[in-house]
């Protein structure tokens, strides 16, 4: 989408928070302002391709302002006391610009469901659904959206480089930042985040893929060492990156805090050298998770290309390291060259960011659309769902402050609650650790749907009387929460809280009783047998209330599908514990108190070589397990019927009849499955598409869908390449990996 500009509203340098650092700041660097552009410098030219401005912008540079460019200002706004530049947005980060070269400051933001830290600017910002909650929605253009809202305010409010676009595959259920990435699928990960990406840059700030790779756990993330062997990592967790670096062309990636193999993810040649930028084709720079940098020349020859949030490596270090000849002049140059290129590519210095005041009206809209399109009808015995409007008698709602607002997740993807933590409200902007609550309440929403109901509201802290409540109702809609954040992870899949003691006492007073999940990701329910409906709402943005009520009376028709496995309980997971966290051992939370020698000390290894290529529902399926809500799983208030499989010989492009056989319009997500040729070795079936088909009432479409060639292949070590193996190919058709409505083989040669 094409920037405008209206008034703007002219960038100050002077961001300054305290005397302190006022004095530090200005003996430092001075003021630094946002120079027009000088029509002399070549670099400034845009006609010339980004890579010849950016090296001719190199060329112009001194030893001493490429280092500038390759490293952090330090902890800025993240740690109080620390030194705040003049020019620092009040972002996670900041590099200053070079104002002699007319190169500008890069102001970094956490932005992975809306930009955070906000308030603290006096500011607004829109809180999207989660990506978890995105990648539900199956829905590429709502990737882009989601995008669009985080690129579109993140430059109202004056940055010009987002630091969202987590791809982490969901090879840990209990993950704390599970909310954060796409789920369990290389390709539906790749796919979302990978136009999630593309709408960020798509106003003209630079974007970032993160964190690569393997950190699918927050136990002991600063330290873990991961053992899996290269086919399995390309099949699957960098194969998300692969896609979502084609799709989304991101002008950053951030390397991770974990090992890999040994070596840490931000001074490790294989995964940065060889296959970021040799084997993707990356273009962009390596900057590296705040203080994941552990060396200055292994890091440098390794591939990483800036230092985040600091200079402990990437500063004095690296220049005496480049004058001694340990780091090439050359890699120095080509650091730099790849930021200035980042900086050049994405529009960042031929459309300065203008401040303009955020839009949260359109920011709200577009939240809610995209909630819309992921919350999941998991289950819905005797259409309990949609509710009517016109129905008499009492409507409980119970639990989760549903009266208050809809949860949403933690750590560095926090946003601000416009007016202060719905359940805190003197508690201000966000605080690390504490859940924060929207004030999108169902509760208020529930009851304008109805006009012939009472709706009563139950805290949910006592299940005797939230059961004595829902004995009286027509229906009982107990809503139960799951807090995520960075920093943690769960220690099982079960509801925290005794929450499924309340489900139970609840179900048992009232046959009709519908659970609406706010969860971070995949939990158990042992109640599920015992309820009629359940809807999984994911953390669900800023109007996630509303949407909530929108799908439980039906002016939304369900067709979100599940973009991982809801396992029954831990043991059928490959890990029965998270690995790292048992009920001894702290979390990696930074602020918990936890002991960081010890837990360095722990230096525990992850091991995913017995998964290996089976992540999510290919494990379940290979280990014959049944999980409660399978990848893919998402029913609708319609029927969907599908017929006519054909499959083509040389492409093996799938064609097939979709129609939707209810009295009522709806989008289902077709998906197309393939089981390889067992030469392969590979015994389940892998997504290889899908699409997502609006059908007004009986109507039909022909739906075509052609994998890419990668996606029939596997990843062949020895010779490094992706190979197609000739041979018997079974090709499924359905609406979830479990629900498999067409099936075919095809000879490919
Ligand atoms: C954090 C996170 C990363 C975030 C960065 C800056 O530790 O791992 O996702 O962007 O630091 O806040």
């Amino acid at each position: 989408m094409k920037h405008t500009h209206s008034q703007a509203i002219p960038q100050s340098s002077h961001f300054l928070r305290s005397s302190v650092s006022t004095a530090l700041a200005l003996c430092l660097t001075g003021a630094i302002a946002q120079q027009p552009k000088a029509a002399t410098d070549p670099w400034m030219d845009p006609a010339l391709p980004p890579e010849q401005r950016a090296h001719l912008a190199v060329q112009a540079m001194t030893l001493d302002e490429k280092i500038q460019l390759v490293h952090g200002s330090g902890w800025g706004v993240l740690r109080a006391g620390a030194p705040v530049l003049p020019g620092h947005n009040g972002g996670a980060g900041f590099v200053p610009g070079i104002p002699r070269l007319h190169i500008p400051d890069i102001n970094l933001a956490d932005s992975a469901v809306g930009a955070r830290m906000a308030a603290r600017e006096s500011r607004y910002a829109t809180l999207l659904p989660s990506v978890l909650g995105l990648a539900a929605t199956w829905d590429p253009e709502a990737g882009f959206l989601y995008g669009d809202v985080i690129g579109r305010e993140l430059r109202d409010q004056g940055y010009n480089m987002s630091i969202g676009g987590g791809a982490n595959l969901m090879r840990e259920p209990r993950n704390g930042r599970n909310f954060e990435y796409a789920g369990e699928d290389p390709l539906l990960a790749g796919v979302e985040v990978g136009n999630l990406i593309r709408g960020v840059q798509s106003n003209h700030i630079m974007g970032d893929l993160k964190h690569y790779a393997l950190n699918d756990q927050e136990t002991d993330r600063n330290t873990l060492n991961v053992l899996l062997g290269h086919r399995e990592m390309r099949e699957t967790d960098l194969l998300a990156f692969e896609i979502a670096n084609r799709i989304g062309q991101p002008t950053a990636v951030m390397c991770s805090y974990n090992r890999i193999e040994g070596d840490y993810a931000c001074e490790n040649d294989y995964t940065l050298n060889k296959v970021l930028k040799h084997d993707f084709g990356f273009k962009g720079f390596v900057l590296s998770d705040w203080n994941g940098t552990h060396s200055t020349v292994k890091a440098a020859l390794a591939g990483l290309d800036m230092e985040q949030p600091g200079t402990v490596y990437f500063g004095e270090p690296l220049k005496h390291a480049v004058e001694s000849g340990e780091v090439p002049a050359a890699r120095l140059d080509d650091m730099v060259t790849r930021i200035l290129r980042s900086l050049f590519v994405s529009g960042a210095v031929d459309d300065l960011p203008a401040r303009r005041v955020v839009d949260p009206f359109r920011g709200r809209k577009d939240a809610a659309h995209i909630a819309e399109e992921g919350i999941v009808l998991l289950q819905n015995r005797d259409a309990a769902l949609p509710l009517s409007k016109t129905q008499t008698g009492l409507i409980a709602v119970i639990g989760s402050h549903a009266d208050v607002g809809v949860l949403s997740g933690g750590g560095s993807a926090q946003v601000d609650s416009p007016g202060g933590n719905a359940i805190n409200i003197k508690e201000g902007a966000s605080v690390w650790g504490r859940p924060v609550y929207f004030p999108s309440a169902p509760l208020e929403f529930i009851r304008q749907k109805t006009s012939q109901s009472t709706v009563q509201f139950d805290s949910g802290d006592d299940p005797k009387a939230a059961a004595a409540l829902a004995a009286k109702a027509a229906v009982a809609i107990v809503f139960v929460h799951q807090w995520m954040s960075e920093g943690q992870d769960a220690a099982t899949l079960s509801l925290p809280e005794k929450q499924d003691a309340l489900v139970e006492a609840v179900a048992s007073a009232n046959k009709k009783t519908v659970v609406v999940l706010e969860s971070g990701g995949p939990v158990s329910m042992p109640w599920a047998p015992r309820v009629s409906a359940i809807l999984a709402a994911w953390y669900p943005g800023i109007g996630g209330g509303e949407s909530i009520a929108n799908l439980l009376f039906g002016d939304v028709n369900p067709s979100g599908k599940l973009p991982a496995t809801f396992a029954r309980q831990e043991t059928d997971l490959p890990n029965p514990h998270v690995p790292g966290l048992t009920e001894k051992t702290t979390n990696n939370r930074m602020d918990a108190g936890g002991d960081a020698a010890a837990r360095a000390a722990r230096n525990i290894t992850v091991d995913y070589r017995p998964e290996g290529l089976k992540v999510g529902y290919k494990w379940f399926q290979t280990e014959g397990k049944t999980p409660l809500f399978a990848f893919g799983h998402g029913l609708s208030y319609t029927t969907f019927a599908y017929s006519g499989l054909k499959v083509d010989k040389i492409k093996a492009a799938v064609t097939f009849r979709l129609q939707n056989t209810g009295d009522r319009a709806g989008d289902e997500v077709a998906q197309v499955y393939v089981t390889l040729p067992s030469s392969t070795g590979e015994s389940f079936r892998r997504l290889v598409g899908w699409q997502r088909v609006t059908l007004a009432a009986h109507e039909s479409k022909t739906v075509s869908i052609t994998p890419t060639p990668e996606l029939l292949s596997t990843f062949d070590e020895p010779s490094d390449t992706w190979k197609r193996p000739a041979g018997t190919y079974q090709v499924e058709v359905g609406a979830a990996s479990d629900d498999l409505r067409l099936k075919a083989t095809v000879n490919l040669r």
